[in-house]
């Protein structure tokens, strides 16, 4: 075979290759470079110069020096591979293959969160918009312009939180300031904003002065519906609400109506769903009910809608208010509504990655 001189020969390095499996490590190393280095490695060095060689010589020359590169690859992988195995053993026993993983925490939207998602997001399918208000109101909007009289029990300290009254200002001024009891005053805003048509969806936070108990939540969360255009009716109120039960409870779920009322509705009424726990038997879910109350609704009052300056001769209409939190009780079943604020991982963890 042709050999090219003044650097190393393929004999010498197939002697070089056979101590391979005795280097120790820094050895092993600085040999490795030697051979295999890119710039100035022995084999680099050979392959510039196959040119120098006949040309009839020089594809069994490459052939050899390519057999010979491969084999010095493995066998410094397998020298390799070999000290790092020994050195693992002198440093004692290995890693405890048994202990368990390190926990990641997957995270998940709060039930009361996907409760409000979903249901604006079916309301969004259908063609409403969705509109917001502040959380802190005052008396027209929240109590007097939704036709509540002026002596009506719901504006009483006991039930409402107020806030600081600047400069003493008389019963139902704007002045006097209050945490929104519901979000049914998003309703003015909403039409004071502009002409109807009107389909609105208004989720927000509400306040009232309620102990914090198994139901009830002095912070809680509400969605408003407002639907006005010309013809509008009882039916399609029903027909709304009774769709958007099915979409997120399931298309089985059984609704009923029942007459109710609010100042701001007239015909006012209250829906509930068969409770999804116990299918109707009674458990301690829907307290024994077999139902969840899940909203109040009716027809808008035309005093209202005179009060937003919308022709109620002309137009008519459907609101409704419901709540999320509750309606996460029914949907997930949890029995307590502080579970839903007291942040405990091992109740809110269940439901990273539930639909
Ligand atoms: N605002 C009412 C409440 O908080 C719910 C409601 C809204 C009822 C709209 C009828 C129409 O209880």
């Amino acid at each position: 075979m042709a050999e090219l001189t003044d650097i190393p020969t393929l004999a010498e390095l197939e002697a070089r290759l056979a101590a391979v499996p005795t280097l120790d490590a820094p050895a092993l190393e600085t040999e490795s470079i030697a051979i295999l280095g890119r710039k100035s490695g022995a084999l680099t060095a050979i392959m510039r110069r196959i040119p120098e060689l006949a040309p009839e010589d020089r594809r069994d020359f490459g052939a050899a020096v390519n057999s010979l590169k491969q084999r010095f690859d493995q066998a410094f992988a397998a020298r390799g591979a070999e000290l790092a195995l020994r050195s693992a053993a002198r440093a004692g026993p290995g890693p405890d293959l048994t202990m368990p993983g390190r926990q990641r925490w997957a995270g998940g939207l709060h039930p009361t969160t996907r409760v409000i998602q979903d249901v604006v997001g079916i309301f969004k399918s259908i063609g409403f918009a969705v509109a917001v208000g502040p959380e802190v109101e005052d008396e027209w909007y929240n109590f007097l312009a939704l036709n509540f009289p002026p002596d009506h029990p719901a504006m009483d300290l006991h039930d409402t939180l107020y806030l600081a009254r600047s400069g003493e200002p008389g019963e139902g001024s704007r002045e006097r300031l209050l945490l929104r009891t519901h979000t049914s005053p998003v309703q003015l805003r909403v039409m004071m904003a502009g002409p109807p048509p009107y389909r609105v969806v208004c989720p927000g936070m509400c306040y009232r002065k309620d102990t914090f108990d198994a139901s009830h939540l002095p912070a809680f969360t509400q969605i408003e519906g407002l639907a006005i255009d010309e013809g509008i009716g009882l039916v399609d109120l029903k027909a709304t609400l009774t769709h958007m039960a099915r979409r997120l409870f399931g298309p089985e779920t059984v609704v009923r109506f029942r007459p109710s009322y609010f100042p701001f509705t007239e015909p006012s009424g209250e829906m509930d769903v068969r409770c999804g726990v116990c299918h109707g038997a009674g458990c301690p879910v829907c307290k024994q009910s077999g139902w969840i109350e899940i909203l109040g609704c009716g027809m808008v009052h035309p005093n209202v809608l005179q009060n937003a300056a919308v022709d109620s001769e002309r137009y008519t209409g459907w609101a409704f208010g419901m709540g999320p939190d509750r309606m996460a009780l029914a949907r997930y079943g949890i029995p307590d509504i502080r579970m839903l604020r007291e942040g405990d991982m091992r109740v809110l963890g269940q439901f990273a990655g539930a639909p």
